[in-house]
């Protein structure tokens, strides 16, 4: 089942809601695209590329909720939406990508109104699709960075909850194990929401993929006991320059991962890289409700006393030397990437 699809019967969209995973797999469905921004926001769903899908099919909600009778009121109402989508989570740059992709496809449309409604929707299901087969191609790609008998450590999810399907660093390991090679999966747990814990953990266990969840901060023990012999991870934005955006946490293990020769691979699909931000320090971090800090519980009680404070950054950036390269559907990239990323990147036609 894709994580993100539209329902031709009810003409509607269904996501994932995974926030209740790993306890219980529910399909939610959606009829306006706000209670579709509202979800990216409250991540029922979440993970660059598949908050992109979303928010693509959000816009053929639009177009359905839209009464406009011209195809310039249409647009109008979409790039209404759109902004409102496009403020749901700000740090992946995929929300953006796909629904400026979406908004440029049907910019200059010529016909009846009702075809511009499909358009949108055709797009937005292209975007989907593609999302899919990208996944795939890149995951063959980063396949031939595992060897046979590897123990990788995994960051927060980017399986094929965090895409339309099939993943993209969690991808990469499936297509690992699918080709034969023996590989065991280190997951972080990734605090605060736990991505990691719940969500990579249980999609392991669908493909039979060993793995052991570990707590963040043990990572850098693995990797300075040779225990790791190379670490993945996605991103939400990478910068021109290869500075990559990731949840928080990732600076950390890549760090740790640098100290000890161990490799560390982002695994993106191009619509995640961002050319047009010369630097990490350009990306926005989304910065979310201390709440999710403070609600951890051990044995039934809260950890944190009453009135505790909290920050809560959702993501960080790695700096690009200590990447050692950044897989993409277009093949591996290495440094220097200022210059050699902007050979894997296609602007949006
Ligand atoms: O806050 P999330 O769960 O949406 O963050 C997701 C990540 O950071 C993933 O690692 C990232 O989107 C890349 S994987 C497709």
């Amino acid at each position: 089942m894709r994580t993100v699809f539209w329902d031709y019967d009810r003409h509607e969209l269904k996501m994932i809601d995974q926030r209740l995973l790993p306890e219980r797999l529910e399909v939610a469905s959606f009829r306006e695209h706000r209670s579709v921004a509202q979800a990216i926001t409250d991540m029922v769903v979440r993970g660059a590329p598949a908050i992109g899908a979303a928010a693509a099919f959000g816009l053929a909600l639009a177009a359905r909720e839209s009464e406009a009778s011209s195809t310039q009121g249409l647009f109008a109402d979409l790039q209404a939406a759109a902004s409102l989508l496009r403020s749901a989570r700000p740090t992946a740059v995929n929300l953006a990508w796909a629904l400026e992709r979406v908004l440029k496809h049907i910019a200059d449309f010529a016909g009846p109104v009702e075809e511009m409604r499909q358009a949108v929707l055709d797009e937005a299901q292209r975007i989907a699709d593609e999302d899919v087969e990208i996944n795939k191609r890149m995951a063959r790609h980063g396949a031939t960075l595992i060897e046979d008998g590897d123990t990788v450590i995994h960051h927060c999810n980017t399986g094929a909850l965090a895409t339309v399907d099939w993943g993209t660093a969690l991808g990469v390991i499936r297509m690992a194990h699918e080709q034969g090679k023996r590989v065991h999966v280190l997951v972080d747990e990734t605090r605060p929401r736990l991505q990691g814990a719940r969500l990579t953990a249980w999609e392991l266990s669908q493909y039979g993929i060993p793995y052991e969840i570990i707590s963040d901060n043990a990572a850098g023990y693995f990797l300075r006991t040779g225990q790791a012999q190379k670490v993945f991870f996605g991103a939400d934005r990478v910068a021109a320059n290869g500075d990559v955006a990731n949840k928080i946490g990732t600076y950390m293990l890549a760090l740790a991962a640098h100290d000890n020769n161990v490799p560390a691979y982002s695994v993106v699909p191009t619509s995640t890289i961002d050319l047009s931000l010369t630097h990490g320090g350009l990306i926005p971090i989304e910065e979310r409700s201390p709440d999710e800090v403070l609600e951890l519980r051990l044995m039934g009680r809260r950890v944190a006393p009453e009135g505790a404070r909290a920050r809560n950054p959702a993501f960080d950036v790695t700096p690009h030397r200590l990447i050692t390269a950044i897989v993409t559907e277009n093949g591996i990239v290495y440094p220097p990437f200022d210059t050699n990323l902007p050979n894997v990147v296609r602007p949006i036609s």
